[in-house]
Formats: C-alpha cells, sequence, structure tokens
C-alpha cells in the first residue's frame, strides 16, 4: 500500500509543467469585440467560449482576457466598480466559471487582466473614501489643492493624465482634489496605504483560488507619485519635454518623473510575485505574471526582479514601439539584441506585435509583413503574445468622430485629428467570416463598427485558402512545440538590409530556420555563414508570399526567398 501512494504522487508531480508559462503561446482576447453571443453587439463570455476550439485548434497556450469586471466602461473595462464580480454585459460568475471549465479541458489557461492603479469613480471604495468612512480615508491620492494669486483653488500641481488635461479632479462631497492618471472617471489609488495593498492581494487571491493561471498587470508603472512628504507638503510639478507638437494639457508636453517608474513600484510587484509562488505549493502550479509599462527599457526589465526577490515578465514592446513598415532587418535584430542583451540571465523574454492600444500589427508594419512579424514573435524565446486578429492579419478599422468612443480620442476635442489617438481602430469586431458583421453577432449592430475589408480577411477565408496568414501562423506555432525552439539557443542575422534569419539550434534536436525577406525583390538566401547548421532543410511552414512550399527541400547555401516570404525551415539532420 506505502509503495502505491508513492507512485501515485510521484506520477502526480511528474505530470505538472511547471515551465509551462516560459515558452506560452498566449492571446489577448478584448472581450468586447471577439464574439457576442446574445446579439446585443458586445462580445461577452460565453461567445469566448464559444470559440475556444478555435484557440485551441489555433495553438494557443493561454488566453489573456482584457476586464471583465462591472464597469461603468468609461475606459471600456479599465475602469473597475467590482473586482470581484463580471459585468453584466459580458455575463455572470456562472458563465466564467463555464469558461474555466471549458478551457480546462481543452488545455487552455486563463490569465485575468488586473487593474490596480485605479478603479472606477463609482467604486464602493472610492465612495466610502469620500465620505472619509474608516479605513477608506486614504485609499486614494487627495489633495487639498493650492490657491492662486487671487485665492482661488487650483489644482496641487500641473500634473495631467494620460488621456489629456488635468489629473487632478475636485471632488466637491470630499472637498478636496483626487488624482486619476487616465480618465476622470479612474480614481488612482494610493499604494503607501498598507490596508489598500493588502486588498489588492486579496483581489488577486480571489481570481487564483477561481483557478486562473495569473495575470496581466495594467499599468504598472503608475503605481506611485512623489510622495509629498519629500517635496515640502507639495506634489511637485514635473518639467516640461519640450516636445515641439504639444500643449500644456498634451501627457507628452511633461516629463513624468514624479508621476511613473517610481522606485516603490517594485517592491509592490516582487510582493504580489510572492503571493503567485505560493501557489506552486498549494495548487502544483505556476501562476504567470506580465506587466505592462511604456518606460524604457532599464525602468522595464528592473520588473523581472532582483538576486533576492522573483518578478514578472515585464512586456517587451520593442516590436509594437521600434518597428514599422520601413524598418529593415538591421533594425529588426537590433530589437531582439536589445530584450535579449538587457534581460537578465536566465529570465524569460516576450515578444509583443500588437495589443488594444495600439495600431494593429498588419496597419502598422504593412499587410505584407504580417507572416514575418509573427513568425518572429512565435519563433524567438520566450513567451509569445498575440492579440485578437493578428493570426489573420486584421488591420485597423475606420471610425468617424461621430462613432468614436475611446477617451484618448474623445479628450482631444478634435474632430480632424482625433485618429491619431484613437484606439477604436485596433477595437473593431473581430472577422470570423463574410456574414453580416463579420460572423462577430446575429444582432442588428455592433459597439464599434466592423472594419470594412472583413468580407476580405476574416477566418472563414482563410481556412478554406490553400495559403493564407492564419495557415502559415498555425504551421509555426506547431513547430513552436519543438525543443529547439523552446529550449535552443538563438542567433539572430541580418544578411543584408532584406533578409533577416533566425535560428534556433539545439544539440541532438533538428535545427529550426526562420528567414524573412522584406524586399519586394526575390533574394537567393546563403545560408554557409551559418557553420554548424546542417546542410539539408525542409521547409515546414510557408508565408503566403512565398513560392516554396511546404515539404521542399533546399540547400542551405541557395535558398530561394520570393518578395516578401517568410519561410520557416527545419534541418534535416540532427544539429550540431
Ligand atoms: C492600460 C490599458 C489601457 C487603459 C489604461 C488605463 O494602458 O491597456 O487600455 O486605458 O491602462 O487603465
Amino acid at each position: 500500500m506505502r509503495i502505491l501512494v508513492v507512485l501515485l504522487v510521484a506520477t502526480s508531480v511528474a505530470a505538472v509543467d511547471l515551465d509551462w508559462w516560459k515558452t506560452a503561446l498566449v492571446y489577448q482576447i478584448y472581450p468586447r469585440s471577439f464574439m457576442d453571443s446574445n446579439n446585443d453587439g458586445i462580445g461577452d463570455l460565453n461567445g469566448i467560449t464559444s470559440k475556444l476550439p478555435y484557440l485551441h485548434a489555433t495553438g494557443v497556450d493561454a488566453i489573456w482576457l482584457s476586464p471583465i469586471n462591472v464597469s461603468p466602461m468609461y475606459d471600456f473595462g479599465y475602469d473597475i466598480t467590482d473586482y470581484r464580480d463580471i459585468a453584466p454585459e459580458y455575463g455572470t460568475m456562472a458563465d466564467f466559471d463555464n469558461l474555466m471549465k471549458r478551457a480546462k479541458q481543452l488545455g487552455i489557461r486563463v490569465l485575468l487582466d488586473f487593474v490596480p492603479n485605479h478603479t472606477s469613480n463609482e467604486s464602493d471604495w472610492f465612495n466610502r473614501s469620500i465620505r472619509r468612512e474608516a479605513g477608506y480615508v486614504d485609499y486614494y491620492v487627495w489633495s487639498d489643492g493650492l490657491k492662486d494669486e487671487n485665492g482661488d483653488r487650483i489644482p496641487p500641481s500641473n500634473w495631467v493624465s494620460t488621456f489629456r488635461k488635468s489629473a487632478w479632479e475636485w471632488n466637491s462631497a470630499r472637498e478636496q482634489y483626487y488624482l486619476h492618471q487616465f480618465v476622470i472617471g479612474q480614481p488612482d489609488l494610493n499604494y503607501r496605504s498598507a490596508r489598500l495593498q493588502q486588498e489588492m492581494k486579496d483581489v488577486l487571491s480571489f481570481w487564483l483560488d477561481k483557478g486562473v493561471s495569473g495575470f496581466r498587470v495594467d499599468a504598472v508603472n503608475r503605481l506611485y507619485e512623489a510622495n509629498p512628504d519629500n517635496y515640502g507638503g507639495r506634489y511637485p510639478d514635473e518639467p516640461l519635454s519640450g516636445n515641439p507638437d504639444t500643449n500644456a494639457d498634451d501627457y507628452d508636453h511633461y516629463n513624468h518623473i514624479y508621476t511613473s517608474d517610481l522606485d516603490e513600484t517594485y517592491d509592490v510587484v516582487y510582493d504580489w510575485r510572492d503571493l503567485l509562488d505560493k501557489y506552486i505549493h498549494t495548487h502544483g502550479e505556476y501562476k504567470m505574471m506580465m506587466t505592462e509599462a511604456y518606460a524604457d527599457v532599464h525602468s522595464m526589465i528592473r520588473y523581472y526582479g532582483t538576486d533576492t526577490r522573483n518578478g514578472s515578465i515585464p512586456f517587451n514592446f520593442s516590436f509594437l514601439g521600434e518597428i514599422t513598415k520601413s524598418s529593415t532587418a538591421w533594425d529588426i535584430k537590433t530589437a531582439i539584441d536589445k530584450w535579449m542583451t538587457h534581460m537578465p540571465t536566465g529570465k524569460t523574454a516576450n515578444w509583443v506585435n500588437g495589443n488594444h492600444d495600439n495600431s494593429r500589427m498588419a496597419t502598422r508594419d504593412g499587410v505584407e509583413r504580417v507572416d514575418a512579424m509573427n513568425l518572429l514573435a512565435l519563433i524567438l524565446p520566450g513567451v509569445a503574445i498575440t492579440y485578437q486578429g493578428e493570426e489573420i492579419g486584421m488591420t485597423d478599422g475606420e471610425l468617424s468622430w461621430e462613432e468614436t468612443v475611446d477617451p484618448q480620442a474623445c479628450n482631444t476635442d478634435d474632430p480632424i485629428n482625433y485618429v491619431k489617438k484613437s484606439r477604436d481602430p485596433c477595437r473593431t469586431p473581430f472577422h470570423w467570416d463574410s456574414s453580416d458583421h463579420a460572423g462577430f453577432t446575429r444582432g442588428r449592430s455592433t459597439w464599434l463598427p466592423v472594419a470594412a475589408n472583413y468580407k476580405d480577411v476574416n477566418v472563414h477565408n482563410q481556412l478554406i485558402a490553400k495559403k493564407s496568414h492564419y495557415k502559415f501562423y498555425k504551421d509555426v506555432g506547431r513547430a513552436r512545440r519543438r525543443n529547439a525552439v523552446k529550449y535552443g539557443d538563438l542567433d539572430t542575422r541580418a544578411l543584408s538590409e532584406d533578409v533577416l534569419v533566425v535560428t534556433r539550434l539545439l544539440p541532438g534536436e533538428p535545427g529550426i530556420v526562420a528567414i524573412i525577406n522584406l524586399s519586394d525583390q526575390v533574394r537567393h538566401v546563403d545560408l554557409s555563414t551559418l557553420r554548424l547548421l546542417p546542410t539539408n532543410l525542409i521547409v515546414i511552414a510557408s508565408g503566403v508570399d512565398c513560392s516554396l512550399e511546404k515539404g521542399a527541400g533546399q540547400l542551405k547555401q541557395n535558398v530561394h526567398m520570393t518578395a516578401h516570404c517568410a519561410l520557416l525551415l527545419q534541418t534535416r539532420e540532427k544539429c550540431c
């Protein structure tokens, strides 16, 4: 009997894959726009559940859901009223439990968006704080403000919101200003309150106990602002950035030295990591944490942790921010090298091509580079993050000023230039097929208009086409499961301005080679300089612009690359 027990324990421990997250393919779902199950024109949880088989077939390891909690939706869910309940337009807790159950059956992990910097101004905590109820008085960042030379009340500092205009809003009930780094309806929480810190940990525990596999942490570098105690009791003004394209209401008009990337932020993240790490022992699962901070690489890298503390995976926005239609192979190599060289040894890299806040990859980098950018994200070491629709090359939708709902665009008050700021174009409904509303809803209308090209660019078309972005993405996703891609060494070379080669080699395993031709001309690629690479290669994934098809054998001296071709090859012999 004792032997049997020991064996059972040994088997269950062996079956647990604590490293699942290190090479996860994470798929970001923007719930409002993924799939509508109840015909109200807004995506919902049951819609997502109905599409889990699609995500499973696509090869996704984990889904990250943008916020699904109760919210007045001033910032479409990033303004949370109740962290422990589901927004009624997205469904119920029973729907969420069902989603979790189905996802588990399919081996898909679920990550939630954790929004720690601010709540909605409709939240119970905020109302209690307004009323100065015991325990809640300092849950938010409050200030009396200043007096100008006429004795009139003015905000405590020149800080502006990310979405423009003063970041301070007067609350007449409490007779103080509160800080909001985003919309007026998103009051900033105060992490100098120990009680608030515990409250947020309890929120994490609530969802971890429900079985989620981790979190994407929103706007993490905004958790702290300069402490007035260190500045003579005042909130210090931020210096001007000197950016000539801005005015005093614009976020980019200032250098945000007092409102972002403050040192105290990192300890909070490490504390959350400790909390998540406890689940390794209690639930036998490593819980993932990815943090969002648009910051310089040095500030970002600190999220990974220290010699003594574990941290998170900071999103790597270098593809998203630095690569464009005109980037050369050298530029892309530089972006890859930047992360790989700054990242501390032994940590996990990650590659982000898009999200719900930025112009879509196909629009930013060009439709002809969709396969190339998907290939890179999926074949480089570490975590790959795909924003919904990138696997089929969805482009930005077009919206008139009247149709615009994103607060970042609305706050420009500019019916001409709002487009530059608008995040609506990357949030338009997902394209499932060529039917009305792209198969997103059977209702009469959609919360944002469907992009005009949905009859061309949709999942159904790409499933029946001989070649498509989707089929290529899936083939690359399959190759991603090979040991050479999971554990192999990385070699990145720009053979010229146009040709980028990424090699993943692991002794005893076939090597994996990605070749990208960025130009609109044929290129004959000679891989002889890759000395360790075996000579005979076979094509395992062929982008829509390639003439070489899957199964084609190639010698490494002369690989035929048609214009804009993104190709994945495997060596016939084991490496090296
Ligand atoms: C993050 C989110 C964005 C949101 C903001 C405020 O940047 O990705 O959508 O508006 O935080 O929560």
